[in-house]
């Protein structure tokens, strides 16, 4: 495929911002969003000038029509969507409140699924849709069972969409990223604990690889999902953990 474009929802920042440099440095051309004003402009200053950095709600339908409308505007189509923007609200069944609960959805999965029935007349024949879930998806991870469930609510739609994807050769996948040094990270242990350094070491400490996943890590598998080098893989989710979640 000639001109590759990408679309990256959650783009200014973490595991989407690395994502838009590792596919930017690849020839792609790259648009991201993000929902915070403040997010925006960092992102605009921090990423290669000829990044589209939009300000979008990926749980706002209304958001989500403007966004594809640009990037029609601007691309004319897609190559690679990834739909990585997210939210985690820690809550336990004892702790939850129903705002919390319904941004979570709203957000991973309610946005996800709209952003791409919306953008697929953008989509090219062939093109790699790639979507972020997480191994807390089918693992434990205390105090973040809402954000599994949606998470893992897309998992579940991904080999049907496989199969309805396919006739026009358009692959989707899921990355699972295990735990990951990102703002949001760092966010969700501070609502636990003031020793977010320390809880990371920790953390680290228990991964069989002995650290914490990077953004460039997770953006390598994105980078791969999104190439010709996995031009006959979908209906798939590649898990990446360092071996976080294997033991039994
Ligand atoms: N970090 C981990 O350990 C981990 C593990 C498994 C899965 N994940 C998933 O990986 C994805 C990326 O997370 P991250 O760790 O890279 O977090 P991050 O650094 O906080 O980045 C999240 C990105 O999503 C954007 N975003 C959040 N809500 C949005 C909304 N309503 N509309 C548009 N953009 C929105 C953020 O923009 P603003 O800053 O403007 O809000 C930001 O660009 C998420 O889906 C997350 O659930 C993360």
């Amino acid at each position: 495929m000639s001109a590759r474009t990408a679309l990256i929802t959650g783009g200014t920042s973490g595991i989407g911002r690395a994502a838009a440099r590792a596919l930017h440095d690849r020839g792609y051309r790259v648009a991201v969003t993000g929902r915070r004003q403040e997010s925006v402009e960092r992102a605009r200053e921090e990423l290669p000038d000829d990044v589209l950095v939009l300000r979008s709600d990926a749980g706002s339908l209304s958001d989500i029509d403007k966004v594809v409308s640009d990037i029609g505007e601007h691309f004319g189509t897609l190559t690679t969507l990834f739909l990585n923007a997210g939210v985690n609200r820690p809550m336990t069944l004892e702790t939850f409140d129903e705002s919390g609960y319904d941004e979570v959805f709203a957000v991973n999965t309610k946005g996800v699924f709209f952003t791409l029935a919306k953008a697929l007349p953008l989509l090219s024949d062939g093109a790699s849709v790639i979507v972020t879930v997480g191994i807390g998806a089918t693992r434990s991870l205390t105090g973040s069972c809402v954000a599994a469930g949606s998470h893992g609510a897309m998992l579940a739609m991904i080999p049907t969409l496989a199969l309805e994807l396919a006739p026009r050769r358009i692959r989707i996948n899921a990355v699972s990223p295990g735990m990951t040094d990102t703002p949001m990270t760092r966010a969700s242990i501070r609502t636990s604990t003031e020793d977010v350094a320390g809880t990371m070491a920790t953390m680290a400490e228990h991964n069989p690889f002995g650290r914490l996943a990077t953004p460039e890590d997770i953006a390598g598998t994105v980078a791969f999902l999104a190439s010709d080098d996995a031009s006959y893989v979908t209906g798939q989710e590649i898990v990446v953990s360092g071996g976080a979640g294997l033991a039994i």
